[in-house]
């Protein structure tokens, strides 16, 4: 019999090398036919991105998921074609409606830092399928598709969250540091890069090695890298298989 210490300790590892499996994107339940094949949990604001590309057609079905900064507040997130930050993002936000407390979700050509109305305002990717609703821990779940142009193969996406709405308009948020940093790209041509690989833990045996650089390059066939590799921290792929086994082994 196995003793559930390594079960434990798999698991573990598993959370600390894993963390776009086990984190907070994965696990969303949408309701039934809403399934996108890439969810992205993005840097700031403990919001995630889920979404589908058809190349084919050059739509993009998304779903977007964060906490308002207030149970009356807004989410928020675009594209932005033209610049990397808020000004010249098209974008989709979702709020309660003024005097009802069902969601809803306007359009925003957002061409810099003004108030912005009660009304949508055209934006550059036609948007179908706009729906909200709300998910667990008083997250917003902003829907839509939307008709991207042409040869579109990444762009830069922004997001937002505010913590109030004043006549159907969101109101402006706050502008902390993960205010004003909440914006990445978003790879839409082939299947989206894996997250960059976890920091490996700075080797504490065996990293004297002046070679180790280039050994960690060295396809793992060879041989006579295994030991570097080993010494440069346990990979991924070793940590997750083993996670398995402890799975597994709990069987
Ligand atoms: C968005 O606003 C900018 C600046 O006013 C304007 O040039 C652009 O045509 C607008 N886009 C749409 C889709 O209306």
């Amino acid at each position: 019999m196995a003793s559930t210490m390594p079960l434990h300790l798999a698991l573990l590892l598993y959370l600390l090398v894993s963390p776009a499996a086990a984190g907070a994107c994965a696990g969303e339940k949408f309701p039934a036919g809403k399934t996108y094949e890439t969810c992205e949990d993005l840097p700031k604001l403990g919001a995630s991105l889920h979404w589908t590309y058809d190349a084919s057609k050059n739509t993009l079905s998304m779903a977007f998921v964060a906490a308002p900064a207030a149970s009356n507040g807004w989410v928020a997130w675009g594209l932005n074609p033209t610049g990397e930050g808020m000004a010249g993002a098209q974008a989709l936000v979702a709020l309660k409606g003024s005097g009802s407390s069902a969601l809803t979700v306007k359009t925003y050509n957002i061409t810099g830092y003004v108030p912005l109305g009660g009304a949508s305002t055209p934006i550059a990717f036609p948007a179908t399928d706009l729906a909200a609703d709300a998910g667990s821990g008083g997250k917003i779940r902003l829907y839509s598709k939307l008709q991207l142009h042409k040869g579109m193969k990444a762009v830069n996406h922004v997001w937002q969250v505010g913590s109030s709405v004043t006549g159907g308009a969101p109101d402006k948020h706050a502008f902390g540091a993960d205010n004003l940093a909440s914006k990445s790209k978003l790879v839409l041509a082939g299947k989206a890069p894996a997250s960059s690989p976890a920091p490996a833990p700075a080797p504490e045996a065996g990293s004297g090695g002046s070679d180790s650089g280039a050994a960690s390059q060295v396809a793992p066939s060879a041989g006579k890298s295994a030991s570097a590799a080993a010494a440069a921290g346990v990979s991924a792929p070793a940590l997750l298989a083993l996670a398995l086994v402890g799975f597994l082994a709990m069987v």
